[in-house]
């Protein structure tokens, strides 16, 4: 008999109820394949209860989630809701409440998959951005002078600790062995940014001499999103902080094929981690059957190899390259030549048939 999980489960806003629909399923077929097994615990938290209760997310909820071995997030964000709201009140709640410190985004195109890169193949874009993901210019540091007058100042203060800049560093160092990929790219602004990335590059040069079969490399985040488009191929892990790893990974979810495609990790290596598509909620999409499920499916594939359950992760990734290359006609929602729902059926269908 195998292990027993317990998985949180927030579909949240928009598609994410649909999408996280079609990644249980691929659950179910995978623990089936593999036999562990897992209870669900499903939370309704998202824009709709936030306009019923005014609530996002309670503290009662976030002590559950703390008990969980993993959470599953479909996408949160509601059009009647003011932005920042549910970002805040959630989606970063959670990050930071639970120390998810590393915000973990593969940039890998698949195998049939199309790239906007004209020339550049499967064998050019592989690599793995590692995001800071509790600190930067995320930590709400910072605030208002003389607000609302024309005289107003806002001040928003980029937090760096040695030590999440250190453990940060280290989980890519550790990646990259791990992963038995050859170099770790730091992506930062030290020639403007002098405190923060000083203290960044200093720790990265301290953290890679306990790594010394990993190649270290350096690139300022500007010219980085250039090479990411010209010779993606140089890459192998990239690590950052906050913000500029929410950015350069939306450019490398579209280098790899899209929204439709792109998962990411919310990880703390010694706690409770959660595993999310990452684009959004897509509300002129909700409810039509027409959205790509394949990026909560590959955030799937991340939860079972975080949980320890490699042979079933290898099952639904390897799944998840069988019908890309093989059934499906686009990434993109309503191109797919197929619906949200048979996406689903046919990543199950290989699992069950492989
Ligand atoms: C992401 C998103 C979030 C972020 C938003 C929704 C707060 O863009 O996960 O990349 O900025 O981290
Ligand atoms: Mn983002």
């Amino acid at each position: 008999m195998g292990n027993t999980y317990r998985i949180g489960v927030i579909p949240g806003d928009g598609t994410g109820p649909e999408v996280v629909a079609q990644g249980l399923k691929v659950l179910g077929a995978a623990a089936a394949r593999s036999g562990f097994s897992y209870e669900l615990i499903t939370y309704d938290i998202g824009g709709e209860r936030y306009l019923r209760t005014g609530e996002t997310l309670p503290n009662s909820v976030l002590g559950e989630l703390r008990e969980l071995h993993a959470i599953y997030l479909g996408a949160i964000g509601h059009p009647e809701v003011q932005p920042g709201i549910l970002e805040q009140g959630i989606l970063l709640r959670t990050r930071f409440a639970l120390d998810q410190y590393i915000n973990l985004r593969p940039v890998i195109l698949y195998p049939g998959v199309w790239t906007p890169l004209r020339d550049k193949k499967p064998e050019d874009i592989n690599f793995m951005v590692v995001r800071e993901n509790t600190e930067g210019l995320y930590a709400g540091c910072g605030g208002f002078v003389k607000k609302h007058t024309p005289d107003e100042v806002a001040v928003q203060e980029s937090v760096n600790t040695r030590k999440g800049v250190e453990r940060c560093i280290r989980y890519a160092f550790d990646l990259c062995r791990r992963q038995q990929r050859r170099k770790v790219t730091l992506c930062g602004k030290t020639n403007v940014l002098t405190y923060a990335f000083d203290l960044w590059e200093r720790t990265f040069q301290h953290v890679a001499r306990e790594f010394a079969d990993v190649e270290t490399d350096y690139a300022h985040v500007d010219a980085l999103c250039m090479w990411m488009v010209k010779n993606p191929e140089w890459f192998d892990v990239i690590v950052t902080d906050n913000l500029f790893g929410d950015i350069i990974t939306d450019l490398g979810a579209v280098i790899q094929g899209g929204m439709g495609i792109a998962a990411g990790g919310n990880i703390n290596p010694h706690g409770v981690s959660m595993f999310e598509p990452i684009g959004g909620s897509a509300p002129k999409y909700t409810g039509k059957d027409m959205i790509n499920p394949m990026a909560a499916i590959a955030a799937l594939a991340m939860l079972l190899e975080n949980l320890g359950e490699k042979d079933a992760s290898r099952l639904v990734e390897n799944a998840i390259k069988q019908v890309v290359r093989d059934d499906l006609q686009s990434m993109d929602a309503g191109r797919m030549g197929h619906t949200t729902a048979e996406v689903g059926d046919l990543v199950v269908k290989y699992i069950t048939e492989n």
